[in-house]
């Protein structure tokens, strides 16, 4: 386990680097973990230049979030970007933001999204909430942002999520189309054993970029209170802050970059290194230490199913790149 104390000492050191770090961040508005990486990312980057997006509604309350962190680091320049990413056409808005400004990324944090406990309801893409925020939007971020990401010496991704949870999922329904086969527990499956896969794929294409999958374990944030009305409250909880601050250390320190390729902030004193999954990334657990689920992620890769999941998923965005462009066919 890295201990709070470690990655703390670490990420004050993020006030050490060359002015100017870009980051991108996706579901870091009004709460959550994304948002305490957001807070303590900006308050020691020197001179960073944040992206950070937010659907309509949580607009206001995210523009009264990022004046504060301006306020506190004046020599930030924090840009909102509008976008609703349970839309994978309203990416196109995101990465169109950050490529007019930017030459390179150097982090990208995507830590969006909910469990769907109210039961399903499609957006008029088709696709289910929850599995476009957690999968189908944020890949197709990272795939388009990738020459920005290539073009930054040290890169970075981290998706919060389920590192280290992939399971079996139905494979004749990816998206879980069929009503029969969704649940809000198989949506939950699907998109992180899809996140992993199709990170492992595009990491394997494009060897200097570090990918971290992050379960950051429960983390008491207003997502996570929403299972208390279930019965499903997980005890153990951190709090927010200590998941921000924990998602900082994973986004900026050197221990989780690829060989060869560190240059962000040293890997502390005395700490060993972090293994790669068997396709490329890293998978990490709540406490900052790479987890092991070659034993399904093995079998998925032997028998072509991350070859499966990237057709799928290209499929899907080429669908609803084409609804985008026809608006009469929206539901
Ligand atoms: N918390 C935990 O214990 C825990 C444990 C394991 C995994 N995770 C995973 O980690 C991720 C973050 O969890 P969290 O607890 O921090 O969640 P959270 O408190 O619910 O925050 C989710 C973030 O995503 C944003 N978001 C949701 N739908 C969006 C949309 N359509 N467009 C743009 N932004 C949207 C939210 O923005 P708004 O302000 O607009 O709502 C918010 O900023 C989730 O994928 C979750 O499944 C969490």
């Amino acid at each position: 386990m890295v201990a709070l104390q470690t990655v703390l000492q670490s990420n004050a050191n993020i006030a050490r680097l060359p002015s100017g770090l870009v980051a991108l961040f996706i579901g870091a508005t009004s709460s959550g973990i994304g948002e305490s990486t957001l807070q303590h990312l900006a308050q020691h980057a020197p001179a960073p230049r944040i992206y950070s997006v937010a659907r309509p509604q949580s607009v206001a309350a995210h523009e009264t979030l990022l004046a504060s962190l301006r306020k506190s680091n004046p020599t930030a320049t924090i840009t909102l970007i509008t976008a609703d990413i349970s839309l994978v056409s309203e990416i196109d808005k995101i990465v169109a933001a950050v490529t007019q400004k930017e030459t390179k990324l150097h982090i990208f944090v995507t830590a969006g999204g909910r469990m769907a406990f109210e039961g399903r309801e499609d957006t008029r893409e088709g696709l289910e909430p929850s599995m476009s925020t957690r999968y189908y939007s944020p890949l197709r971020a990272v795939q388009q942002l990738l020459p920005l990401l290539n073009a930054a010496p040290s890169p970075r991704v981290l998706a919060v999520l389920a590192g280290g949870r992939e399971a079996q999922m139905n494979e004749a329904d990816l998206d879980l189309r069929d009503p029969a086969n969704w649940s809000y527990w198989n949506a939950a499956v699907h998109a992180a054993t899809m996140c992993t896969l199709a990170l492992e794929r595009l990491a394997r294409g494009n060897p200097r970029l570090s990918v971290v999958h992050w379960d950051p374990g429960p983390v008491a944030t207003p997502g996570l209170a929403k299972w208390d009305k279930y019965g499903l409250t997980p005890p153990n909880q951190r709090s927010q802050d200590e998941g921000g601050t924990r998602g900082v250390f994973l986004a900026t320190n050197d221990r989780y970059a690829v060989q060869g390729h560190g240059g962000l902030v040293p890997v502390p004193e005395g700490l060993g290194g972090v293994n790669k999954s068997g396709g490329g990334i890293f998978l990490v657990d709540a406490d900052g230490e790479s987890t092991d689920n070659e034993g399904v992620l093995a079998g998925f890769r032997e028998r072509g199913v991350d070859e499966m999941v990237w057709s799928h998923t290209e499929k899907v965005w080429a669908e609803c790149a084409a609804r985008a462009r026809s608006p009469k066919d929206e539901l």
